[in-house]
C-alpha cells in the first residue's frame, strides 16, 4: 500500500480492517472509519482546526476522575446517549420510556421501608411518590426493586456537596404484593450540569443553557423482565422543551400535585403544606 491518495485511502483503510478478528469490532471500526473519513471530507478541517479538535478531546479524557466522567457529558449533549438509548430501549405501548443514566448513579443506597424517607436532614418542599410497578397489561409485580435518586432542592447531589448527609436523597425500594411503592422526599428542582469543561464549551458554542428540567432518576429490575432506566419530571418546568442532555419524554412528565390540608398531612404525618406524585411503571419481559 503506497501512495495512497484523498481518492483511495479509505479503501485501503477499510481493506486492512478486514483482517480484524472480532468480526463485531471489524464491523464497528470499518464503519468509524467510513464516518470519520466522511467527515474529514465534509468539513475540510485546516490544520489548525483538527489541532483544535484533538486538544479539545485531551481536555475532555484529562478533566475526567472518579467522579467526573466528561466523555458521558459530551455524549449527553450532542444526543448520542439518548440515540444509543433509543435503539435499545424500542418500548411496545404500555411500557415505562427510557431516559439518560446521567453521570451522578451511585450503587449502594440504604434500603428504605414502604413510605420511609429518601431525604434526611434536606431542607425543601415534602413531597410523597406512589405508584405501583406492572406488567404492560396491568398485572401487578411483586418484589420490584426501585433504585431512586435525585438532587437535592440547591441543585445538587450529594456526591457534589460536603454538605449533604452521604447517600442522602437515594434509596432502594421494594414493591409490595399489589406491586405498590411509596416514599417520601423533597421536591427536586431544575440544576445545571457541570460547564466548567469541554462539554460546557459545546453547549455555550451552540448558545444553549445547562440546566436540566427538575426531575427524580429511577432504575427499576425485577425478575423476568427488561430494567428500565428512567427519570420523573416535573409538569410545567420551564427548561422541558430545552433539556441540554435531550431526555425528556412526554409520558414521563408528571403532575407533582399542591395539597394544602392539615388533616390529610396528619394523616400522612407529613408537614403541610405538601406535594404528591402518582406514577405507575409497565415492564416488558426480559429476552
Ligand atoms: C442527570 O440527570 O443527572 C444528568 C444527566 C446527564 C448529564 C448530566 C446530568
Ligand atoms: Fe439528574
Amino acid at each position: 500500500m503506497r501512495n495512497l491518495t484523498e481518492k483511495n485511502l479509505t479503501q485501503a483503510v477499510l481493506k486492512r480492517l478486514e483482517k480484524t478478528s472480532d468480526p463485531r469490532l471489524g464491523q464497528v471500526l470499518s464503519s468509524l472509519v467510513e464516518h470519520l473519513h466522511g467527515f474529514i471530507r465534509d468539513i475540510e478541517p485546516t490544520e489548525a482546526e483538527w489541532e483544535t479538535g484533538i486538544r479539545f478531546l485531551t481536555a475532555a479524557g484529562q478533566i475526567c476522575d472518579d467522579s467526573r466522567q466528561e466523555f458521558i457529558l459530551l455524549s449527553d449533549v450532542l444526543g448520542a446517549t439518548i440515540l444509543a438509548d433509543a435503539i435499545n430501549h424500542r418500548k411496545p405501548q404500555g411500557a415505562t420510556e427510557s431516559s439518560v443514566l446521567g453521570p451522578f448513579y451511585r450503587d449502594g443506597a440504604r434500603q428504605v421501608a414502604t413510605a420511609g424517607s429518601i431525604a434526611e436532614n434536606t431542607p425543601g418542599e415534602p413531597l410523597i411518590v406512589r405508584g405501583r410497578v406492572a406488567t404492560t397489561q396491568g398485572q401487578p409485580i411483586e418484589g420490584a426493586l426501585l433504585d431512586i435518586w435525585q438532587s437535592a432542592p440547591n441543585g445538587l447531589y450529594e456526591n457534589q456537596d460536603s454538605h449533604q448527609p452521604e447517600m442522602n436523597l437515594r434509596g432502594k425500594l421494594l414493591t409490595d404484593g399489589d406491586g405498590r411503592y411509596a416514599f417520601r422526599t423533597v421536591k427536586p428542582e431544575s440544576y445545571p450540569i457541570p460547564n466548567d469543561g469541554p462539554a460546557g464549551k459545546i453547549l455555550e458554542a451552540m448558545g444553549g443553557h445547562n440546566r436540566r428540567p427538575a426531575h427524580i432518576h429511577f432504575i427499576v429490575t425485577a425478575e423476568g423482565y427488561e430494567p428500565v432506566t428512567t427519570q420523573i419530571f416535573v409538569e410545567n418546568d420551564p427548561w422541558l422543551d430545552s433539556d441540554p442532555v435531550f431526555g425528556v419524554k412526554d409520558s414521563l412528565v408528571v403532575d407533582f400535585v399542591r395539597h394544602h390540608s392539615p388533616e390529610e398531612a396528619a394523616q400522612l404525618q407529613i408537614p403541610n403544606p405538601f406535594y404528591t406524585v402518582d406514577y405507575d411503571f409497565g415492564m416488558v419481559p426480559a429476552g
